[in-house]
């Protein structure tokens, strides 16, 4: 039974990462670029203005911050952890040696779930986007090829919609994996772009949209509470923050690739908190404007920011292309960088044994090509069949465990290995550590039943391959480490 919780020396871990097949191409401006990539997506260009609506009018700007707390909280101890044990596979590596192996697995499989489900459900926007935008030149994707083949509800439970499959959101994972397999610098390239695009895109509408904005529509500013939890007031902004906590996913993904960095133990703590920095900036400038530039209510709408550029006359309608062409841009990057993520965790876990050897081969570019394929594959099914909100519920809960344990992490090896050399130390500790895990363990209890019990379903299959493939295999149990 102890030996489930062997735990792995951080001087070997380092050892045996300068030995892999991995490249260190990345500095700290891609890391930037790379965590800004990962952030910006649907979250901004399509959930922004349904929670402005719905919860907290326009104090969603205060949402947008009080829920970056609890990711900055999180992301402090990422960068301590990324700068100290600069190995691909990010949460699942540093609980390795911090907890043992079978939390370590344990967290891992719950990062493969979040990776998955946030890579499928950014897909399934990306499809809403390019059909509208394919609509919009009279060229219609026919719904049985642009839909999800399930869908489920609390009355009906799961369903065929009649759909064969959401094609759309198939093709773009087959695109990105591709690029992915032409290795790590080509793929940041790419992003570098994208993410140049997007953030224009986000600038010109918060610089042009700025002379549109109506002091009024942002009074009062927290909207009067109707009489339920949630529902406007101060309660409205909390639900909020809840809600747009998915826009900040991502930056985690940036530790995975830890093993590509050529100047982890610096560069590493300044990719995530300045990427966070940026959004949260980027977040709340966007989120001042749409709501001064229509009132909050006329917001409940898959694509705000175009809904505020027509609501502004033929003044800004120039703009409307841009923003559509920015929001594909942004949320392909998503795609990508989430991939990536992916993959290094299947080469991360394979290189222990825990999975079968093939997922930690190295084509010739330098990228895991079979993890990649691999996770292609399954996101590509999954974005494919499954409906988006059951998509975005498991997204949240795999992320808050993981944010949990990585908190928890920090404050158990600084007991245990005080001695270990800590380029970034997290500020106060155990207060940040622990606070950045109570506001996620809250969270976490907020999410529906069905979410947990899915969890728990992912969780047991996690549990069967452990038990009857990892704990033959593990490296570490048998010594060749
Ligand atoms: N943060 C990512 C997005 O908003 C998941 O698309």
């Amino acid at each position: 039974m102890k030996d489930l919780f062997l735990k792995k020396d951080v001087g070997t871990a380092l050892k045996n990462a300068e030995n892999s097949g991995l490249k260190r191409n990345l500095n700290a401006t891609n890391l930037v670029l790379l965590g800004i990539g990962a952030i910006v997506g649907t979250g901004i260009f399509v959930i922004t203005g349904q929670a402005a609506a719905m919860y907290a009018g326009p104090a969603l700007s205060l949402s947008f911050v009080i829920s970056a707390l609890a990711c900055v909280l999180a992301g402090l101890c990422y960068a301590e952890f990324a700068a100290m044990i600069p190995v691909s596979g990010s949460v699942y590596s540093y609980c390795y040696t911090a907890l043992g192996e079978l939390p370590a697995w344990f967290v891992g499989w719950t990062l493969v779930m979040e990776y998955i489900f946030s890579c499928s459900s950014v897909a399934v926007g990306w499809s809403g986007y390019m059909t509208s935008l394919f609509d919009s030149f009279n060229l219609h994707i026919p719904e049985h090829l642009s839909r999800s083949t399930l869908d489920h509800t609390d009355e009906l439970g799961w369903f065929f919609t009649g759909s064969l499959i959401d094609f759309p959101a198939v093709f773009i994972i087959a695109i990105v994996t591709v690029f992915l397999l032409s290795g790590i610098k080509q793929s940041t390239r790419i992003n570098n772009i994208i993410v140049l695009i997007k953030v224009a895109v986000i600038l010109l509408f918060v610089g042009f949209g700025l002379s549109y904005v109506n002091p009024e529509n942002l009074t009062p500013f927290v909207p009067k509470n109707t009489g339920e939890f949630g529902d406007f007031g101060w309660s409205g902004v909390l639900r909020g923050a809840a809600v747009v906590f998915y826009a900040y996913l991502g930056f985690d993904a940036l530790s995975t690739a830890a093993q590509e960095v050529k100047n982890p133990q610096k560069d590493m703590p300044k990719g995530i908190l300045i990427s966070l920095l940026i959004c949260v900036i980027l977040y709340v400038a966007v989120t001042l404007v749409l709501t001064g530039m229509v009132p909050y209510y006329k917001l409940n709408d898959e694509a705000p920011i175009a809904i505020a550029i027509d609501s502004v006359g033929a003044g800004l309608r120039w703009l409307s292309p841009f923003i559509k062409i920015g929001a594909l841009a942004g949320i392909t990057s998503v795609i990508l960088v989430m991939s990536l993520g992916q993959s290094r965790i299947y080469y991360a876990i394979s290189k222990d044994g825990l999975l079968p050897k093939l997922f930690s081969k190295v084509n010739k570019n330098g990228s895991p090509a079979n993890a990649t394929i691999c996770g292609g594959i399954i996101t590509a099914i999954i974005a494919g069949i499954l409906p988006l909100h059951v998509l975005v519920e498991l997204v949240s809960i795999g992320t808050m465990l993981a944010f949990t344990i990585i908190c928890i992490s920090v404050v158990v090896l600084r007991r245990t290995q005080p001695l270990l050399n800590r380029p970034f130390k997290t500020p106060w500790v155990p207060f940040i550590p622990l606070l950045g895990a109570a506001i996620c363990i809250l969270q976490m209890v907020a999410l529906p039943e069905a979410t947990w019990i899915r969890l728990a379903i992912w969780t047991a299959i996690g549990l069967t391959i452990y038990f009857t493939y990892g704990i033959r295999h593990s490296k570490l149990r048998k010594g060749t480490y």
